[in-house]
């Protein structure tokens, strides 16, 4: 194997990052508040939620990593030979792993990413580890329509790969046009992969995201925090709590930060003005039963195939080919 020299290559295709300035005020203007969820990943972000993922109380990763173990072989099958995956919002590469070493012969490996640095080393570390693969970083926010570089390997199935329950995070009308968007771009023969958090007991989802050690409220403020460092902000973080909840009537998850005195808080030369308890939204999750499920991959022109999930019925695995 040591003789085989890894093949990579980058694409660059220079995503408009959104002004987090922009979206800032706007968010503050509105009434009620809101932030968007996709800022809480900056550095110290990522890294937090990283440490999210090991908690004992969010049971999300972990069990969709014990999914991907135990059916690596079916999905496998399933998948057939030579197949090109291509991984949404890729990360460090950590999960795609486990496919690729129970894969046939996979033709291609196709990480898309917007934060460049991670995507250029994680995607080169893959591909110095599966030397036979071809390995393809593509820096894009694939959250908005794309054109893929030419694949390397034969033409044959492509297979889009989002873990990590990210779906749930969409509001259910934007994963029918996301998931209507990537079965235009997988075409021919698309075909998807993708983990998604399941509906279950109220108190096992509260206790994920209001975990004892407060990683989530570190997470959910250092949006707060992000806004000062890089704003010029001067929110006082113990003036604001993380709450998080599960709301059955919605099947989601909300986060907000709650304001817990009247204050006015100065964002770049601009006050803003917070009533005592008032919230401001950071983040639905959305939870799906399998048939929910099934239903809006159906309405994006998807034929549900096949879902494994683990034994507790926490988490989903939905395999999804183009109807
Ligand atoms: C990334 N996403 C699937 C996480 C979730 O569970 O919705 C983000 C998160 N929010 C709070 N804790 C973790």
């Amino acid at each position: 194997m040591g003789d085989i020299a890894p093949s990579f290559t980058f694409h660059d295709l220079a995503p408009s990052q959104e002004s987090f300035r922009d979206a800032v005020f706007a968010g503050l203007s509105r009434d009620p508040k809101s932030l968007p969820c996709k800022f809480f990943y900056d550095a110290r972000g990522s890294a937090l939620f990283e440490k999210i993922c090991d908690l004992p109380e969010y049971y999300l990763t972990r069990t969709e990593i014990a999914i991907l173990d135990r059916f690596a072989a079916d999905i496998a099958t399933r998948l057939g030979p030579h197949c090109r995956l291509i991984e949404l919002g890729s990360g460090a590469s950590q999960k795609v792993r486990i496919l690729l070493e129970a894969l046939d012969r996979p033709a291609a490996y196709i990480a898309v990413d917007i934060s460049r640095e991670q995507l250029r080393k994680s995607a080169a570390r893959l591909a110095a580890d599966f030397p036979k693969l071809a390995v393809v970083a593509v820096c894009a926010d694939y959250t908005r329509p794309f054109t893929l570089p030419p694949l390397p390997g034969p033409e044959g199935k492509r297979v889009g790969f989002f873990p990590g329950s990210t779906i749930g995070n969409f509001e259910p009308r934007q994963v029918v046009k996301f998931l209507a968007d990537w079965a235009a771009l997988l075409a021919p023969g698309g075909e998807m992969l993708i983990g998604a958090d399941l509906k279950k007991d109220p108190k096992i989802l509260n206790a994920a995201y209001n975990d004892k050690a407060g990683m989530n409220a570190a997470f959910n403020l250092n949006l707060l925090a992000r806004i000062n460092r890089e704003l010029g902000g001067d929110f006082d973080l113990d003036r604001f709590a993380h709450v998080a909840f599960y709301d059955e009537a919605q099947g989601r998850v909300e986060l907000y930060l709650k304001s817990l005195v009247e204050q006015s808080v100065q964002v770049a030369g601009t006050r803003f003005r917070f009533g005592a308890g008032e919230l401001i939204h950071t983040e639905n999750s959305y939870k799906y039963a399998i048939d929910e499920f099934r239903t809006l991959a159906a309405q994006a022109g998807f034929e549900p195939i096949h879902t494994w999930t683990d034994r507790h019925q926490l988490f989903s695995v939905h395999y999804l080919r183009r109807a």
